[in-house]
């Protein structure tokens, strides 16, 4: 049988990179469709001399038509990520986000390809789940007198008990609570309808936190963990927003990368028309307290800072479920968190964005 022919966009970056090598190193021929953004890349990516690469936006809807030339299935990496920096960034994040997956969705019927994988994100459940007393809770949105008054932690609106983090699952409340969220809940609502009109089939990958060689570093939408890396590279302690406490799963980007074939397999197997959404993490929970400690201890650099600042589109907790990937498909991370943060804080970042 011929090797499958994989389109990865978002290819050049740091997600797509680490899935293109794991790709490549399974045999598979590999296309990577990037528009290398001015404000995540700040110089050109290097990418394996076997990948084709086409450079181009996948809102562009000729480009999209010649990248889904010759292939079998589709990696979707390409988005704007992370938080963003203030509400101006909002159409940006639909244009790239959901304007882009509904170009490709489109592109890809035209090309008679149906499968997909597609990069999906923990930020679709808000707040994580949370326990009470009184049971099961969702707490609201977060105030920002709260949190100027160091007032963290989500309570019980009639008790006032604080409540405490329990594991997040596929099948919890969906919340997006900022813009990016919400362009990650709409590309999965986007494939989902996709999947039902055409036949095709879907997998959601909703990663939690991935950190890993490659990471962009000083861009307004990088990582947590890339910044504290950034910062004691110049010598500097991390700054650790709110107490500390925030609790989170870092997965690494070899993990992900593993997952993303593992559902790439799973297109294949079945038969009918789908939409699954598979929690991706590692499994065991940290806080943003406990990265920032463990990368000053590994690069021997100064303490982290707990500064008590906060972002309001930030959540308090979240970390989820990964036993339906493990059990469907058949899927475990193996980097440790030891293991991983200890390489990742010497590992390369990715080229500095220049400003
Ligand atoms: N890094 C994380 O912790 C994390 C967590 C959850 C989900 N995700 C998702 O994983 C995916 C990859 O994220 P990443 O961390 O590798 O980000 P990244 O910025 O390193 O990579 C995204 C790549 O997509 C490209 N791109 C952006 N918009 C594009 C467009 N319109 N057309 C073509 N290319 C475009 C960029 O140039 C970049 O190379 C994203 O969909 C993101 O939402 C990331």
């Amino acid at each position: 049988m011929n090797a499958p022919r994989l389109l990865v966009t978002g290819g050049a970056g740091f997600i797509g990179g680490a899935i293109v090598s794991a790709a490549l190193e399974r045999g598979w021929r590999v296309r990577v469709l990037d528009s290398l953004r001015s404000d995540v890349h700040g110089a050109l990516p290097v990418v394996d001399p076997r990948v084709d690469v086409i450079v181009g936006d996948v809102t562009d809807p000729g480009v999209v038509a010649v990248a889904l030339r010759e292939v079998d299935l589709v990696c979707h990496q390409a988005a704007k990520v992370g938080l963003g920096v203030d509400f101006f960034d909002a159409p940006d994040y639909v244009r790239s986000n959901e304007v882009g997956t509904a170009v490709l969705l489109a592109a890809m019927t035209a090309a008679g390809i149906d499968r997909l994988v597609l990069a999906s994100s923990m930020v679709v459940y808000g707040e994580g789940s949370f326990r009470g007393s009184r049971g099961p809770a969702r707490p609201g949105p977060r105030r920002g007198a709260d949190l100027t008054a160091g007032v963290y932690d989500p309570v019980d609106e009639v008790t006032g008990e604080r409540l405490q983090p329990a594991l997040t699952t596929e099948e919890d409340p969906l919340d997006p609570r900022n813009v990016y969220a919400a362009t990650k809940l709409a590309q999965e609502y986007l494939a989902s309808a996709w999947a039902r009109a055409t036949g095709g089939r879907v997998a959601a990958l909703r990663y939690h936190n991935v950190y890993g060689p490659g990471m962009p570093q000083n861009t307004p939408y990088a990582g947590v963990a890339s910044l504290f890396r950034s910062a004691l590279e110049r010598g500097e302690a991390p700054r650790v927003f709110e107490d500390g406490a925030q609790r989170r799963d870092f997965v690494h980007v070899a993990d992900i990368a593993s997952a993303n074939l593992a559902a790439l397999d799973w297109t294949a197997d079945s038969a009918a028309s789908t939409f699954r959404a598979f929690n991706v993490g590692s499994g065991t929970v940290h806080t943003i307290g406990d990265m920032a400690e463990a990368l000053s201890r590994a690069s021997g650099g100064p303490d982290p800072v707990i500064t008590g600042e906060f972002r309001l589109g930030d959540v308090r907790h979240i970390t989820a479920s990964s036993e339906r990937i493990r059990t469907e498909l058949g899927w475990a991370p193996t980097v440790t968190f030891e293991r991983g943060v200890a390489e990742f804080a010497t590992a390369p970042l990715r080229a500095a964005v220049r400003r």
